[in-house]
This record gives structure tokens, C-alpha cells and sequence, in this order.
């Protein structure tokens, strides 16, 4: 008897989610670890995320053919290289309040005959795989966004992926700040947590780094590039969290509302702040989102060998049945994390430790 196991990627895409599936299929389907666990495994894979299990009608072949997608050693060669999901994911909040679907979820998972699932995912989707945990689906998960602002965790998939993309962008983007003697105004991603703006301008030596933790004032910024400036710096870049704020104000979102989870869809506070600074220097301004760029592409091989431990990690945790919980990564270790725990704050930047409140950037000391 084969004990038939789910995976499904939940929320926003990100590079190394393939990798931990390619190794997640590899190890669960491994003839030589049979002796060892005793139970041999079936992996089926739900296309779309959380909303997969709600649509597929596990009566009807169609149905099945759209929203699963039995996984083997063969059909997940060559995913490991691949950035985004191969399953498909989507935005889906199966405990939305205006319109509960946990219950035809949990009904689908019955009846597709899974005895456990395996979810990557980040805050929103934890918070869903902890609360079908509670209804007696047996959970594991991984974690995954490019935020890193999961707690419980050291390393989240995505994260380094996206840090090199950003750091690649603002080299090149320096080549032609340079030339035209400009500032540029980098808008990263990073909602809650300025990890991604802090790291990836600690990787380029962006001139100031702005970051949601700490609301930056205004005039700072400016008094700050004029100083850059008057000491001979032909060019800086100011890396700035999308979820970074002017003190006293809201952050910048777009007009598209919220998300399923209630989110709002963030954007644009490089753009206020490049209108700023040209409106109250001479100082000749650009601004450039890098939006969903820092999402795509393939996995660095940080990403792919983090996707491998915590795809293995996942198989582990069902053999151990270590249900509701995730793997995690703890001083150079795997490890598992209660999702309870996880779910109990965001890991954002501890700005005492790590961050220049003076002149916006990294702290300058180390020890
Ligand atoms: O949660 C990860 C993230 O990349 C955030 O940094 C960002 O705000 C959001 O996803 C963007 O979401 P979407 O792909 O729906 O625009």
C-alpha cells in the first residue's frame, strides 16, 4: 500500500520552489529508503494552490486532469533549474470571510485519498495550512517568499534569488547613473521586512537604504544625497522597500485594493520620493520599480540546494508524522518548527542591531 501524499504551492510564486518539489518527488519516491520507513509513497501534485483543492471534482476525470497532476521521478528531472512553480499557484483564501471554501477543501482532500500535504508557502498560507491542521489534515510545509519574514526560520526559498536579481539590476542601473551623473531611486520589493532592501544594499553599496522597520523623514533623505553630492559623488542609489514609509504617513499603495488575505497591493513610494527630491533640489532624479523582475528567473544555487534540504526535510516530517509543522533552516542546520510558533510574529529587521538611523543604511559596525 502506498500512503498518497499532496504538495501544493500557495500564494506568490518565487525561484527554488521547483527545486524543493524536484527533491521532495525524488526522496518520496526513492526504492532504496523503503526498508528504512517501512511505507512507500505517492505523490500527486495540486495544480493552482489552495485553489486547486477547492475547484477539482475528484469524482470527475476532467475535473482531475485540470486541477492534479501525479508527480514522478521523470516528469521533475529538470525542475530544480526552474524559477516560479511548476504547479501553477494563486492568491486564494480558502477561510476568506465573505466566502468560506475550507470545507469543500477538506472534503477534496478526502477524496482524493491523501493521507498528508505538503504546502510551500509564506505567512498568509501557513496561517491556512495551521488552521486545516486544526481540522485534522495532516500539514507539513515549507518555507518560501522572498520577503524572508518568516520567523521560526533563518532562510526562506526565493530569498537569495531574488537579493542577486537585485543586485544585478542596480549594477547595471549605476553604469548609466554614472554617465548621466543621476540619482536612482530603486524600489524593491519587501512588505513588512526590509531583509531584501538591507541585503541587497549591503551587496551594492547603495547610498541610503530605506526600509519598513524604521520611517524615514523626508528631509533627511534629501539633506543626505545633497551631502553625497557636495562630497564629489557623481551618482547614488537609494534602495527602498516598497513597504518603506515617510514618518507620518501611510504606506503607498496601488489603487487595485486588497488581496484575498486582506493585503494591500503595495507600489510607488520610489516615485514619491524621486517627485520629491527633483521638486526641492536641482538634482536630476530616476526612479525604477523592480517589481515582479526580482520574483523570475531561475534559482540561484543557494535557492536550489535550500529547495533540496527542505523538499527531503518535507518527506522526513511525514515519516516521522511531525504533522503541523515546517522545516526550517537554524544555524546551518534543518530542523522542524511548530506552524503555531511561525504564525506568532514576522522576522523583520531588528533595527538597533542592523540598521543606521542617522544616515539610512547598514550599520557600520559589526562587533
Ligand atoms: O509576499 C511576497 C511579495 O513578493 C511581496 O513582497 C509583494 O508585496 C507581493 O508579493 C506582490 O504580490 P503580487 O504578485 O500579487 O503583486
Amino acid at each position: 500500500m502506498k500512503t498518497r501524499i499532496g504538495i501544493l504551492s500557495a500564494g506568490r510564486d518565487c525561484p527554488g520552489i521547483n527545486s524543493a518539489i524536484h527533491w521532495l518527488v525524488n526522496s518520496a519516491l526513492d526504492k532504496d529508503l523503503v526498508p528504512r520507513r517501512g511505507m512507500m509513497f505517492e505523490v500527486i501534485g495540486i495544480v493552482d494552490g489552495w485553489k486547486g483543492l477547492v475547484e477539482v471534482n475528484p469524482d470527475k476525470k476532467d475535473s482531475l486532469k485540470r486541477w492534479t497532476l501525479p508527480l514522478d521521478v521523470d516528469m521533475v528531472r529538470t525542475w530544480d533549474r526552474y524559477g516560479g512553480t511548476r504547479l501553477g499557484t494563486s492568491v486564494t483564501n480558502p477561510f476568506d470571510p465573505k466566502k468560506d471554501m475550507s470545507e469543500a477543501l477538506i472534503k477534496n482532500y478526502r477524496k482524493l485519498g491523501l493521507e498528508a500535504l505538503v504546502v510551500i508557502g509564506g505567512y498568509d498560507n501557513l496561517g491556512v495550512a495551521h488552521k486545516l491542521f486544526r481540522e485534522g489534515v495532516k500539514v507539513v510545509a515549507i518555507p518560501k517568499t522572498i520577503d524572508k519574514d518568516l520567523s521560526e526560520t533563518e532562510y526562506t526559498l526565493g530569498f537569495d534569488s531574488a537579493v542577486n536579481i537585485i543586485t544585478q539590476d542596480i549594477d547595471r542601473l549605476r553604469i548609466t547613473a554614472g554617465s548621466h551623473s543621476r540619482i536612482f531611486i530603486v524600489e524593491s520589493m519587501g512588505r513588512k521586512a526590509g531583509w531584501l532592501a538591507l541585503e541587497g544594499g549591503e551587496a551594492t553599496g547603495a547610498a541610503i537604504i530605506l526600509i519598513p522597520e524604521h520611517d524615514f523623514v523626508l528631509e533627511r533623505v534629501i539633506e543626505l544625497l545633497k551631502l553625497l553630492k557636495k562630497a564629489g559623488k557623481r551618482y547614488s542609489i537609494v534602495l527602498v522597500s516598497e513597504g518603506a514609509k515617510p514618518r507620518g504617513m501611510e504606506e503607498v499603495h496601488e489603487k487595485r485594493g486588497q488581496d484575498g488575505f486582506g493585503n494591500f497591493f503595495l507600489g510607488g513610494v520610489g516615485g514619491f520620493i524621486a517627485q520629491e527630491v527633483e521638486k526641492q533640489t536641482n538634482l536630476e532624479v530616476r526612479y525604477v520599480a523592480l517589481r515582479h523582475l526580482q520574483r523570475g528567473g531561475s534559482p540561484t544555487a543557494f535557492d536550489r540546494r535550500m529547495g533540496r534540504k527542505f523538499g527531503i526535510a518535507a518527506v522526513d516530517m511525514i515519516v516521522n508524522e511531525d504533522f503541523g509543522r515546517m522545516a526550517s533552516w537554524k544555524q546551518g542546520e534543518v530542523t522542524t518548527v511548530p506552524l503555531k510558533k511561525v504564525l506568532e510574529r514576522l522576522s523583520l529587521v531588528d533595527v538597533e542591531k542592523f540598521y543606521n538611523t542617522k544616515n539610512y543604511r547598514s550599520l557600520d559596525q559589526v562587533l
